[in-house]
């Protein structure tokens, strides 16, 4: 690990790990070559190494910056008491197999003599986020902070140009901000949003927790709680401000030493306040437990979950979706049998099947559904306009005519769109190459599944000899496979691609039942980890 305390050193180091990537031609997006950015303002807990383990995940050069910036600090906040242990913090980041440590001193980024006692007033140019995203929740009160953070975070960009940046739900508005900023400024950057860490209690960690004593501790939880009965509220029916902001305060009105700073309901990525929650909500607290002031927040999101599945051919997409949906009763949007369904419409009508935009046309007027089965475990039912062709469309003839109507790149657009459909209401299943990227981009859980050639030609060959079919040899079975993925990953309509906030399955030494409990795991954990 290489630790930095000057601009020029880590431009140095930067530059070269660059020239590497670029003489041996590796792709910008790809993770190999490619760097993380985790910035903080150091004094390490476990939320932070949350950040940094997934960005260790994710990327071949991972760069914390530990830096306590003066421009976000108001001149009555606690700059001079902020916690700073760069000792631990380089250990704890040598474990995590942090490559880089940008520590630099506030000179180093800021010439001393534009930075007076009072960085409230600085001579430093500043980035100014939109101000209908500052004027509410904490920047209401920290007046200048939210600039503060966007330009240090940007000058940051700007000095490591990484490919992915790191932050926390904790810090939501902080978060919305900057994902607003990069895309303004077309920053080419991918902001990856991470989930918040709390304590055994509920508490969200903060490095300013440690000002806290047990019993200030514990009465603090009663943050999380409220924000767990508002959901619950929620999940019920309740939508309108009044009556979740009323239950959160008189939740917390009941601790003794909690003063409310504010308990506010805003839409999370514009910050506008919200008078009911139509598709999310931010429900966010501010309070202050003696001189210590805490944040935290619950996104409320008016529908179901959904889990997207993507990864190379062969690695048991389909079989573990099924099964993840009939174990969590949610849908499996099963694209195959939409394609069937359209082929099937196009059998009974005049439209020939090469007629790319007659059948456009004929799909324009056409409503696709999918229902779940009747019985546990059963397929799900297929309708076309209001008729149930569940079994019409397992005919040979659409059998024969379906790779025709699935080549079509219109096809797909208006399939998609009708996929989409199902992303409000939630609550889906749905496995493929770009669903995590494309489809269902807000997807709540994205799997990478994947496994090795070698291995997913040993399947194949498995699979060819339960179906009674001629087997083939394995190096053979491995060109072909190999040739697929390079197809697939290239071609022009729905290459393959994963999420940068996919989580990556080497299904090699698991069953598809492995994989299944992996999955329903990750679910839950993602459930628990908001106030539910
Ligand atoms: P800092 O408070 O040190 O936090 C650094 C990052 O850790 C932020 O993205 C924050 O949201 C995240 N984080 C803090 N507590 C967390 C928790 N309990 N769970 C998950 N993530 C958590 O935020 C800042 O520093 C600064 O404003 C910074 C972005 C570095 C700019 O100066």
């Amino acid at each position: 690990m290489r630790l930095f305390t000057t601009t020029a050193g880590l431009r140095r180091y930067l530059e070269g790990i660059r020239r590497v990537r670029n003489s041996e031609g590796r792709a910008i997006a790809s993770s190999s070559g490619s760097v993380g950015l985790v910035p903080t303002m150091g004094s390490l807990h476990s939320g932070h190494l949350s950040l940094i383990r997934r960005a260790r995940q994710e990327n071949d050069q991972v760069v914390v910056s530990i830096f306590v910036n003066p421009l976000q600090f108001g001149p009555q906040e606690d700059l001079q008491q902020y916690p700073q242990a760069l000792e631990n913090d380089s250990q704890r980041c040598q474990q995590l197999g942090v490559d880089v440590i940008f520590a630099p001193s506030a000179s180093e980024l800021y010439d001393a003599s534009h930075v007076p006692e009072d960085s409230s007033q600085t001579f430093v140019t500043r980035v100014i986020p939109p101000p209908e995203m500052v004027q509410v929740l904490c920047g209401k009160t920290r007046i200048g902070h939210f600039e503060g953070v966007a330009t240090i975070v940007t000058k940051l960009l700007s000095l490591v140009q990484p490919d992915r940046a790191y932050f926390g739900q904790k810090d939501a508005q902080q978060l919305a901000i900057l994902k607003r900023l990069t895309a303004d400024l077309n920053l080419p950057v991918h902001l990856v949003g991470c989930p918040t860490v709390r304590d055994s209690g509920g508490l969200a960690l903060s490095s300013r927790n440690q000002y806290l004593n047990l019993d200030q501790q514990r009465q603090a939880r009663a943050i999380f709680v409220s924000l767990k009965q508002a959901k619950t509220l929620f999940q019920a029916g309740q939508v309108d401000r009044a009556s979740l902001l009323k239950a959160v305060k008189s939740h917390l009105e009941t601790v003794p030493h909690l003063r409310i700073e504010y308990v506010e309901l805003v839409h999370p990525d514009t910050m506008t306040p919200l008078e009911q929650i139509e598709d999310a909500g931010l429900l966010a607290i501010a309070a202050h437990m003696g001189s210590t002031r805490l944040i935290d927040n619950v996104v409320l999101r008016n529908r179901q979950a959904i889990i997207a599945i993507d990864g190379p051919a062969g690695a048991g997409k389909s079989t573990v979706a099924r099964q993840v949906a009939q174990q969590l009763d949610l849908l499996y949007l099963d694209t195959g049998a939409m394609y069937r369904a359209v082929t099937w419409k196009v059998l009974h009508s005049d439209v020939a099947l090469n007629d790319e935009p007659a059948i456009a046309e004929l799909l324009s007027q056409c409503n696709i559904e999918l229902t779940a089965g009747t019985e546990v475990g059963s397929p799900c039912q297929v309708w076309v306009n209001g008729e149930e062709v569940s079994q019409a469309i397992r005919s040979a003839e659409v059998t024969a005519n379906v790779s025709t109507i699935a080549a079509q790149p219109s096809v797909r657009e208006a399939l998609v769109k009708q996929q989409r459909s199902y992303g409000k209401k939630g609550g889906v299943v749905m496995d493929g190459r770009d669903i995590g990227t494309h489809v269902f981009p807000h997807a709540e859980l994205k799997i990478f599944l994947t496994a090795s050639v070698q291995e997913r030609a040993k399947r194949r060959q498995q699979d060819l000899k339960n179906q009674g079919q001629q087997s083939m040899n394995l190096e053979d079975l491995e060109q072909t496979i190999h040739e697929r993925d390079v197809k697939d990953s290239t071609r022009a309509i729905a290459p393959l691609q994963k999420a940068d906030d996919a989580i990556e399955i080497h299904t090699d030494s698991l069953t598809i039942e492995d994989v299944t409990a992996k999955i329903i795991d990750l679910y839950h954990e993602i459930s628990a980890r908001s106030p539910n």
